[in-house]
């Protein structure tokens, strides 16, 4: 399953366990590490992180900026970002995340 790939080889972190850190608030390199141990030197860290904290939405490819930009404008439920961005529209894998941006509101 993609979702569960391992993206730090050096300290076996996955892709969810990543994404469930954005889900409560985890938006940077520095929290990412303290919050989830991976260790911001393997090549999968290097690649995929700074890609993984960009995105919000894989399905519609909507980026973290999209949604706070959304939120920003007035939109407050997952559902009004859906509307402008896209994001949440399809699989909902990404609605936890958005409901997190929304609260706050970053
Ligand atoms: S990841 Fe956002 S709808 Fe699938």
């Amino acid at each position: 399953m993609a979702a569960d790939r391992v993206i730090c080889i050096n300290n076996n972190v996955t892709y969810s366990a990543l994404r469930k850190a954005m889900c409560i608030g985890v938006r940077s390199v520095e929290e990412i590490k303290k919050a989830t141990g991976v260790c911001d030197d393997c090549s999968g860290c290097k690649t995929e992180i700074p890609k993984i904290l960009a995105s919000v939405c894989g399905c519609r490819n909507v980026l973290l900026k999209d949604v706070v930009d959304a939120v920003k404008a007035g939109a407050d439920t997952v559902e009004k970002v859906g509307s402008v961005t896209g994001a949440g529209l399809d699989c909902g894998r990404c609605k936890v995340l958005i409901e997190n941006i929304i609260e706050l509101g970053y």
